[in-house]
């Protein structure tokens, strides 16, 4: 199963100069909840950005990065010197092979604007945190077509909701 997750303005913003454009704790808990232990798929900049972030790829988890560089080496460390059981990485040269690779399990689709564009029409469900906000920003989450997806649950919160959809023609 293709799954999307991923943090939406309302005016569909997802991100701001290579990071996010909010701070909201409970949705990191949420994302780190749901993707433990599984495998996430992310575009060449979202993975420098959780870099960025963290020091090191998402741990507990099958880090897939999606790159068109041949020989694609982040800060001059080799693909290697990520490869640990705690946050092993694979770099895949495009989405297709990628999730051919993995069609027995589920793939967590983790951004960013671009990755999201092109597997959204892909995806079975999509994990949304519908952020009550106008963010500014430079990368944006695609227009969702309600009639394509079907709302399945909703937890409202102050600042944001929890909603999850599956694609109405995969049932
Ligand atoms: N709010 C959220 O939930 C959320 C989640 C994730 C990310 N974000 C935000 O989104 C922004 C990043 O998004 P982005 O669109 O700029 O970048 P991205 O989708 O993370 O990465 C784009 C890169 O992925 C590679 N790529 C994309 N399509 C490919 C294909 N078909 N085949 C091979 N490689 C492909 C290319 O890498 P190369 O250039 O190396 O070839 C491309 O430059 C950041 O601001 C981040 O914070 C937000």
């Amino acid at each position: 199963m293709v799954i999307l997750i991923a943090a939406i303005a309302e005016n569909n913003c997802i991100g701001r100069g290579g990071k996010l454009p909010w701070h909201i704790p409970e949705d990191l808990k949420r994302f780190k909840e749901l993707t433990t232990g599984k495998t996430v798929l992310m575009g060449r900049k979202t993975f420098e950005s959780i870099i960025g972030y963290l020091g090191k790829p998402l741990p507990n988890r099958k880090n897939i990065v999606i790159t068109r560089q041949p020989n694609y080496k982040y800060g001059g460390h080799s693909n290697l010197a990520f490869a640990g059981e705690e946050s092993p990485v694979e770099i895949y040269p495009n989405i297709e092979s990628a999730l051919e690779a993995r069609k027995n399990e589920d793939v967590f689709v983790i951004g960013g604007a671009e990755i999201y564009r092109q597997t959204l029409p892909l995806a079975d469900k999509l994990f949304i945190t519908e952020v009550q906000e106008q963010a500014e920003g430079d990368a944006y989450f695609p227009e969702i077509d309600k009639g394509a997806w079907k709302e399945v649950s909703r937890e409202n919160h102050k600042t944001f909701s929890f909603i999850e959809y599956a694609q109405k023609k995969k049932g």
